[in-house]
């Protein structure tokens, strides 16, 4: 037998109890809401006596919301976001396509990703895209707070449980700039990178892991002149001769002489990575994420 009860409050009522536990104040949530502070009021009074548990208390003049209050908002919120999945499945089943595609990439993937998109948005005209293109770090941190759905980065983290489907190599190479002595050399040995000038990008990306992760497992010491915060940054560094950098092959140009760099012919180049589509396990997807998706599994 089904054991679930409907519960005995009314969307309205846990709609303004969100808004007053996130101000913090009656009178603002009114405000908010467009609705008299008395009615606001007795929303809150109704759910006290549906739920028999106090959810605001006084504070020198004004309120503060209860634990109770905060845990009931929480749970308002998880309703809400399961409420418009259901639209949007709802939707769908009349061949109505709604809602937003939230993902981020990190910041290599502007290279391709808009490509995915446009073919995406062809195919899925009512889906509207929310896009964010950061660093590891950033984009770990979406994903932690759930402000997205998808990502793709090269090294997901260990920390949440997700799902991955693996989508694009990622060639990671040693670049220098165009008139480097080394531009002409075949397969230099790798510890010709002892000691020599290395550009890295901020911490917190991706491609800055990966390029310690190589330099401590062949134990190469570089030397390392500058942080630069993007790719873009790290191309006219090398170009201008600061120094050496390893970057994603999609960084560059088909012919990277147009960029003003090199790539450079050390052993164990180009380190081999690859792309992965991520979402978390743990959540139910929205229909433009499962869309995304089956789009992106067709292509690989
Ligand atoms: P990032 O990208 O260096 O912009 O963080 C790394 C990646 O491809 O995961």
């Amino acid at each position: 037998m089904n054991k679930i009860r409907p519960p005995r409050v009314t969307f309205n009522q846990l709609r303004t109890l969100e808004a007053v536990v996130r101000h913090g104040s009656v009178t603002r949530a009114a405000k908010e809401l467009h609705l008299t502070q008395p009615t606001v009021s007795a929303q809150i009074q109704d759910l006290q006596l549906s739920l028999e548990v106090d959810l605001l208390e006084p504070i020198g003049r004004g309120i503060r919301p209860t634990e109770a209050a905060q845990l009931l908002r929480q749970a308002a919120l998880d309703m809400f976001a399961r409420w418009q999945l259901f639209e949007e499945d709802l939707q769908a089943v009349h061949g109505l396509e709604r809602g937003t595609l939230r993902i981020a990439g990190v910041t290599t993937t502007e290279y391709f990703i808009a490509k995915w998109l446009s073919d995406y948005t062809v195919n899925h005209p009512g889906i509207e895209i929310e896009l964010a293109v950061e660093n590891r770090d950033a984009v770990v941190r979406y994903l932690t707070d759930d402000e997205i759905e998808l990502a793709v980065m090269m090294m997901p983290p260990q920390h949440l449980l997700l799902e991955t489907l693996p989508v694009m190599h990622n060639p990671l190479v040693l670049i220098g700039p165009i008139d480097h002595p080394w531009v002409h050399k075949n397969r230099l040995n790798r510890q010709v990178l002892n000691g020599a000038p290395l550009l890295m990008r901020e911490r917190g990306s991706g491609t800055r892991l990966a390029t310690e992760a190589y330099l401590d497992e062949h134990n190469l010491q570089a030397d390392v002149r500058a942080t630069l915060g993007s790719n873009e940054a790290i191309k006219h560094a090398v170009a201008a001769g600061l120094g050496l950098a390893i970057v994603s092959q999609h960084a560059l140009a088909n012919d990277p002489a147009k960029d003003g760099v090199a790539i450079l012919a050390v052993a164990g180049f180009p380190i081999k990575r690859q792309w992965q589509l991520v979402w978390r396990k743990d959540r139910r997807l929205s229909l433009a994420a499962r869309r995304f998706i089956e789009d992106v599994r067709s292509l690989y």
